[in-house]
């Protein structure tokens, strides 16, 4: 039997896989008269708690990045109130490819197990653990799908999450999540790797081309509030979150994720870190094989990766000011290439959907 009175949804969607999935338990949830919010958590701005006299369900729904939730949404988890509710539910996107009539599926990596974790210690029972798998957004490492790729894949999951959303509002537990646990531990390290390096590194890739007229769409869209203007054209700061709205909605294809000059920083910053730790090596007569060296590395090889990629790109932005550099930079961009799709969320489905009650 059901306890709650009321369904409440944050959520954080980059480019529409994690909103529409909301939507759809929203959705079911108002099919059984149970008022719903579904909030959108972008810049951690005018979220709407729970009424103390209410008795809501509360669930949090994410896209997964690098094997583990998106970073915004762990830092709303991490500050969310205890004791508004008894029981939650989570939801992480993946990215599903399709390989021929093969569905390939994503990763969760610690985009479950970390958030169940983190708000399990603050007294909330998790009732509800599961991924979806949606078309995949990551455009830097491959080209947008085809329409009727993203219709198949989404086609697929709808379903499945609205039976995931009917079996949770009848106060049913679904661990689904948790089948996949030994694999997720595993690659956990990589989600480690990735949420203390390799996310500061990929905010380094995007660059503005020639084709950008400062419309500033990329800049009030940003869920991060991670992109600025400086010397008139947009700038990645280190916070964003590599979510991909910038590059998807930008209207004039005038973002791209930059390979060539990403492959150029990963020569230059390797070289760096080399020669800083053999520098420090001799200057202060470490020992290269001493256990506490070998860790010590690993941390300042982060923080000297972050630093010259940071200056790089600095250097890189305002350098691109200059038509070759820009032509450069933009012609060694594979997501300039004509085959290479930016991630449309199917309109047409958007358009169809109706929400019980959003913000
Ligand atoms: C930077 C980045 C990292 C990603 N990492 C993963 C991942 O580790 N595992 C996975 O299955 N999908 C990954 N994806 C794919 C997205 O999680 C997936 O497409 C998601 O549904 C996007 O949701 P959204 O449209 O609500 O932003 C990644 C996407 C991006 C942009």
């Amino acid at each position: 039997m059901q306890s709650w009175d009321s369904l409440y949804i944050y959520y954080l969607s980059g480019t529409g896989n994690t909103r529409i999935s909301s939507q759809w338990i929203a959705e079911e949830a108002g099919k059984r008269g149970l008022r719903t919010v579904v909030q959108q958590i972008d810049r951690l701005e005018n979220i709407v708690m729970p009424s103390p006299d209410e008795k809501p369900l509360i669930g949090f729904a994410f896209p997964t990045h690098g094997f583990n939730a998106a970073p915004i949404m762990l830092k709303f988890m991490a500050g969310f109130p205890p004791h508004l509710c008894s029981k939650i539910f989570l939801l992480n996107t993946r990215g599903c490819l399709k390989l021929y009539k093969i569905f390939v599926p994503g990763f969760s990596g610690l985009a479950l197990i970390l958030p169940a974790f983190m708000l399990w210690m603050k007294g909330y029972k998790c009732i509800g653990i599961r991924s979806i798998d949606m078309p995949s957004n990551w455009m830097p490492l491959h080209p947008g799908l085809r329409e009727k790729v993203i219709e198949s894949i989404i086609h697929k999951a709808e379903p499945i999450i609205r039976i995931y959303a009917n079996k949770i509002l009848s106060g049913q537990k679904v661990w689904r999540g948790l089948y996949s646990l030994p694999a997720d531990l595993l690659i956990s390290p990589i989600s480690v790797a990735y949420y203390i390096g390799g996310r500061f590194f990929l905010s380094k890739t995007f660059i503005a081309n020639n084709k950008c007229n400062n419309c500033m769409i990329c800049i009030k869209e940003c869920p991060t509030a991670s992109i600025k203007l400086v010397g008139n054209r947009p700038y990645w700061k280190l916070t964003c979150e590599s979510c991909m709205r910038c590059l998807n909605h930008c209207p004039l294809k005038a973002i791209e994720a930059a390979h060539g000059m990403a492959t150029a920083f990963m020569i230059i910053m390797s070289a760096v870190n080399t020669w800083l730790i053999l520098f420090m090596v001799q200057a202060l007569n470490i020992e290269p094989e001493a256990w506490w060296w070998k860790i010590l590395t690993q941390f300042i090889s982060i923080a000297v990766m972050i630093s010259v990629a940071a200056v790089l790109y600095l250097i890189m932005h305002y350098a691109m000011g200059f038509k070759p550099i820009n032509y450069l930079v933009r012609f060694t961009s594979l997501t300039t290439l004509p085959f290479w799709r930016r991630y449309k969320f199917l309109k047409k489905r958007k358009e169809n959907t109706t929400v019980p009650c959003e913000k």
